[in-house]
Formats: structure tokens, C-alpha cells, sequence
């Protein structure tokens, strides 16, 4: 472990483990994957991250993906201010909640319709709702390994038989709540096909990360995907990618335009705030026309499509055009290609997987398709000591392994050689 630098984050924590529980209000960043005690974050400017105890850190953990423009970028903050200034809550449509919605369904067509709310998993748990209230069919299909948000029926676990999956991941979930959930191996187009056919009757939605990056970033393989948009359009289940985190992050279409795969519905999030608390699902015209008040599916929200973060969400998006993508997701692939290639030259049992800018670390050579590859290739161990690595050369990566960090429009090729340096220095053979 490294020398402590950080003497009042661990006292800062302390004291919010008095008064929220594990002194955090989301798990991942209690630092259990790691150790040690949680850094405690002051402010942010550009790739930048500074704790309470004046280090900085190079940050590609980018609050989980959602800063595609770094900290505190001027745009998403003007517009923001602005806007604050102006009142902050309406309870009514705004001008800002039509000026997104236009961008993001020009931008994606499968989203003919669309709905904000306030959280990626408002997002996942609605789309679900929807789907049934559509086909009036009552099961969810997921994939091992893939994250949707903690809606109660998505917690599932993959059982040992994919028929009598009853088990959840979470406490607090009556199994009544998951027995409509199965859980089936990511990039597996038998295991698929044979589940559909078999149960197409009562299967509403299958959603799925179409570039997973909740088990590391595995990009789901494409014959896989036109199998999975195939065989669903064949019986009428509905097709939900989840592009919380692949949204906006790959490219302006997201990642079902690299694919060429059109999903029934999408969920977005995180990039889509500008840095402010946001989710948003849409699809198929016919499908949204479900959702009150057009149709019989409730869903609503106080604060859903809030002016501050629709102007916050807009400002940001209207810097990410082609140019900005081809820069950084060259600068990514070129960054993830080479220490691949030194990793091979140097025989050592670590890979980067990668999609664009979103990237996990291997500590194995094989490759990794689905959850069981990934957890073959895991080590809480290594990452642990990685991480702690990283915080010493001032670099801040996700606290727990099996997480993607990212790379924004603000890091520079001389961070991306020194993050390249600090990885070599931790794997090199001593
Ligand atoms: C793919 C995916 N879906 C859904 C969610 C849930 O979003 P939120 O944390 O905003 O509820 C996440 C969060 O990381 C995610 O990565």
C-alpha cells in the first residue's frame, strides 16, 4: 500500500461512515474492491480530479462514465448557470426538455419518442414496464454480466439452468419479483435462440448493453446481435439496448449505429445530463404510445426532464460531432492497441479490452466473450494493488475491478502516455 497522502479523506470518510451507511450512497465507491480508505473528492476541472487533501489525480473513472467533456467544462456549466438563474423546477415542458429531445432522436432514429427521467435505472425499469404493457407479456430476459440499474426484476442471477433461474442478487427481492427474469450468457447465439423459441409466448423485452461494460467492456459480438434483432422481430418481443453508458460515449448514432442494429427502445443516461442526474428511454412510436397519458402504462416524475440538466445534457451534446469522436476514439484505439501489442512482445498476463474510449483491464491472455471469461480473467488482488498504483502516480481509475474507466475529449495524448507509463511500471517483470 502506498505511503498515506490522503490523511483527511480518510478522516472525511470516517465521519461519513457515522452517518451514511458504508459513508457512501452508492456501494462501488466505498472503495471495498480496493481497500483501503475512500478518497474523498473536492472539485474537478478538465481531466483533473483534486481529493480534500490538495492531490490531483488524471481521472478516467469520469464519474462513471458520464463526463465525456472532463470536469466542469465551461459549456455545460454556462448553461446551467444560466438556467439556474432563471428558476430551477417547473413541473411543466419547458423549451430545454424539446430542444434535447429533438437532438437525441435526430441523432437516434430507433427513438421516435422519448421520455426523461432522473436516474439510468428510472430508465431500464419504465422501458420494462413498457414492453410489457405493449406485447401484455410478462417476462425479461437480461444477460449475465450485464448492469441495467437495481430495478427489483433486472437484480437476477444466472441460476445453474436457465429455466429455473429464482435467484436474486440483492436481499429485499421476493422471488416473485424474478421469476419472470432470465439471465442467459452474453455472445451465446445458441443458448439465445433456444431460450426464445422456447418461451416467445410470454418473453416482453429482451434488454441488453449492446458494448457491455459492467463485466469489463466486452463489445457484443455482431452476428450475435442480428441474430438476438432477428429473432425477436420474428416473435414480437421487444428489443431494449441499454446505452446508459455506450450513449453519446462511441459516437453520435451510439453504438447500434456502429452495429447497424436497430433496438425496439433505448435507455440513455449519465453523458446525457451534462454531468447532472439524468436518464431517458425511448423507441418505437407505436411501442412510447403505450406510456401515459397516450396509453395505459404509468410512469412519471417531479423533477423528470428538468430544465437545469435538459440545458446542462444539450450544452454537451452539441460539442460532440464527428471530429470530436474521430480524435478521441483514434487517440483510444491507437492508446489500447499499443500496450496490447507491448503486453504480447513482453509475455505478460494482462490485456486492455476496449471499445472506443471505454476500456477494462484482462489479468489473463485469453479473450473474454461473456461474465464467466470475465471473471476467469478478474483479480481483486491485482486490480487492488494496481489501483493503489495509480492513486501514487496520481492517476484516479474506477475503485474495483470488472468496471470500465473512460477516456474524455480533455485528456491529452502526454496523459494517455503517462497512464501508458504507469501501466507498464506496474506489469513490467521486475
Ligand atoms: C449500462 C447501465 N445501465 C443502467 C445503469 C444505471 O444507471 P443509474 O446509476 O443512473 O441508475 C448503469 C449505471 O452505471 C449502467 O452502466
Amino acid at each position: 500500500m502506498v505511503k498515506v497522502i490522503n490523511k483527511k479523506s480518510q478522516e472525511y470518510f470516517l465521519d461519513a461512515r457515522s452517518i451514511m451507511v458504508g459513508g457512501v450512497n452508492s456501494p462501488v465507491r466505498s472503495f471495498r474492491g480496493v481497500g483501503g480508505s475512500a478518497l474523498v473528492m473536492e472539485y474537478g476541472k478538465g481531466a483533473k480530479l483534486f481529493d480534500v487533501d490538495g492531490n490531483s489525480y488524471t481521472d478516467y473513472c469520469l464519474s462513471w462514465g458520464a463526463l465525456i467533456l472532463g470536469h466542469a467544462h465551461r459549456n455545460p456549466i454556462l448553461a446551467a448557470k444560466k438556467t439556474v438563474e432563471r428558476g430551477t423546477s417547473f413541473g411543466t415542458t419547458t423549451r430545454a426538455e424539446v430542444d434535447i429531445a429533438k437532438f437525441i432522436t435526430r441523432a437516434i432514429p430507433s427513438m421516435e419518442l422519448i421520455r426523461f427521467v432522473n436516474s439510468g435505472t428510472e430508465a431500464t425499469m419504465s422501458a420494462i414496464r413498457v414492453s410489457r404493457g405493449y406485447t401484455k407479456k410478462r417476462m425479461v430476459v437480461k444477460f449475465d454480466g450485464c448492469y441495467h440499474g437495481h430495478f427489483d426484476d433486472l437484480l437476477a442471477k444466472a441460476g445453474s439452468g436457465v429455466a429455473n433461474l429464482k435467484e436474486s442478487s440483492s436481499l429485499g427481492i421476493p422471488a416473485s419479483h424474478i421469476e419472470n427474469t432470465l439471465s442467459l450468457p452474453y455472445n451465446n447465439s445458441k443458448v439465445l435462440v433456444e431460450t426464445l423459441e422456447r418461451y416467445k409466448d410470454d418473453i416482453a423485452c429482451v434488454i441488453i448493453e449492446p458494448v457491455a461494460g459492467n463485466m469489463g467492456v466486452i463489445p457484443a459480438q455482431k452476428e450475435f446481435l442480428k441474430t438476438l434483432r432477428d429473432i425477436t422481430k420474428k416473435n414480437k418481443i421487444v428489443l431494449i439496448f441499454d446505452e446508459i453508458m455506450t450513449g453519446f460515449r462511441t459516437g453520435l448514432g451510439c453504438t447500434q449505429a456502429d452495429y447497424g442494429v436497430v433496438p425496439d427502445m433505448t435507455c440513455l443516461g449519465k453523458i446525457v445530463g451534462g454531468g447532472f442526474p439524468v436518464g431517458a428511454y425511448g423507441g418505437r412510436k407505436d411501442i412510447m404510445e403505450c406510456l401515459a397519458p397516450l396509453g395505459g402504462v404509468y410512469q412519471a416524475g417531479t423533477f423528470a426532464g428538468n430544465p437545469v440538466v435538459m440545458r446542462a445534457g444539450l450544452a454537451t451534446l452539441k460539442l460532440l460531432n464527428k471530429d470530436f469522436y474521430r480524435t478521441l476514439n483514434e487517440r483510444c484505439e491507437k492508446f489500447a492497441a499499443d500496450l496490447n501489442e507491448y503486453f504480447v512482445k513482453e509475455n505478460l498476463p494482462v490485456r486492455l479490452s476496449a471499445y472506443r474510449s471505454m476500456m477494462s483491464f484482462r489479468f489473463s491472455q485469453q479473450p473474454v466473450n461473456n461474465y464467466d471469461d470475465a471473471r476467469t480473467a478478474a483479480s481483486d488482488e491485482i486490480y487492488a494493488k494496481l489501483f493503489w498504483h495509480f492513486v501514487a502516480k496520481g492517476v484516479y481509475m474506477p475503485p474495483a475491478d470488472l468496471e470500465a474507466f473512460f477516456v474524455s475529449g480533455m485528456h491529452t495524448k502526454k496523459d494517455l502516455l503517462d497512464l501508458s507509463a504507469a501501466i507498464k511500471s506496474f506489469f513490467v517483470k521486475k
